[in-house]
């Protein structure tokens, strides 16, 4: 059965995508998702710095049922991802490469300002990814620099980025802002 659908001039295989987090933590295991039938996936966030990302151990959790002790979800703390940028331009190639008809999201996020936001975006698109996540709104996103959820999250700040937001469409060849979170 065809079950493809185009989103924004976007055809995925399937409307099965993979959110950003840990099941897109690099190149082997989204390869693997797409093996078992997903249509797509945003890849874990990446920035210019990745030695700044400091992630703590232990990081995730198992939530059990009161009744039963099954597993019924997980709960994660990790940051963005704390690989380095190069390696991820090459992971992403490689990703578009093997799978081209699969889709590849890159979720981007970067410290308030303009041109690490550019540099970052003119890097990944390079690549062949399909389209961007511009992280807003991810409380994972280190807010103590004012990224993901933080820079999303203050008026004052998203005023600004929305000159930013338009440089950034004008420079990928899709660019969407995926916040799911309400403005103050
Ligand atoms: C835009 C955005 C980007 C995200 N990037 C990451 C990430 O890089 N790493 C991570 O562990 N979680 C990331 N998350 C969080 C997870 O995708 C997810 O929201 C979290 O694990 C909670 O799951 P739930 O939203 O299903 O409750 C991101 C969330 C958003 C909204």
């Amino acid at each position: 059965m065809d079950l493809s659908i185009t989103v924004n001039g976007i055809t995925f295989p399937n409307p099965f995508l993979l959110g950003s987090g840990p099941p897109g933590t690099n190149a082997r295991v989204i390869a693997k998702s797409y093996d078992a039938g997903w249509g797509g996936a945003v890849a874990k966030t990446v920035s210019l710095e990745s030695a700044k990302v400091v992630n703590v151990v232990p990081r995730y959790g198992k939530l059990r049922s009161r009744t039963s002790g099954e597993v019924i979800g997980f709960e994660n703390i990790e940051l963005i991802s704390d690989r380095p940028i190069d390696v991820w331009l090459e992971e992403f190639r490689q990703v578009k490469k093997d799978y081209p008809k699969h889709i590849l999201i890159a979720s981007i996020m970067e410290e308030y300002e303009k041109s690490r936001w550019q540099e970052l975006t003119r890097m990944v698109q390079d690549t062949g990814v399909d389209a961007f996540e511009l992280n807003f709104s991810c409380p994972h996103g280190m807010t103590e620099r004012r990224m993901g959820s933080e820079m999303g999250e203050q008026r004052q700040t998203l005023r600004t980025s929305k000159s930013l937001r338009s440089l950034l469409y004008a420079a990928a060849p899709w660019a969407s802002r995926l916040s799911t979170r309400s403005f103050r």
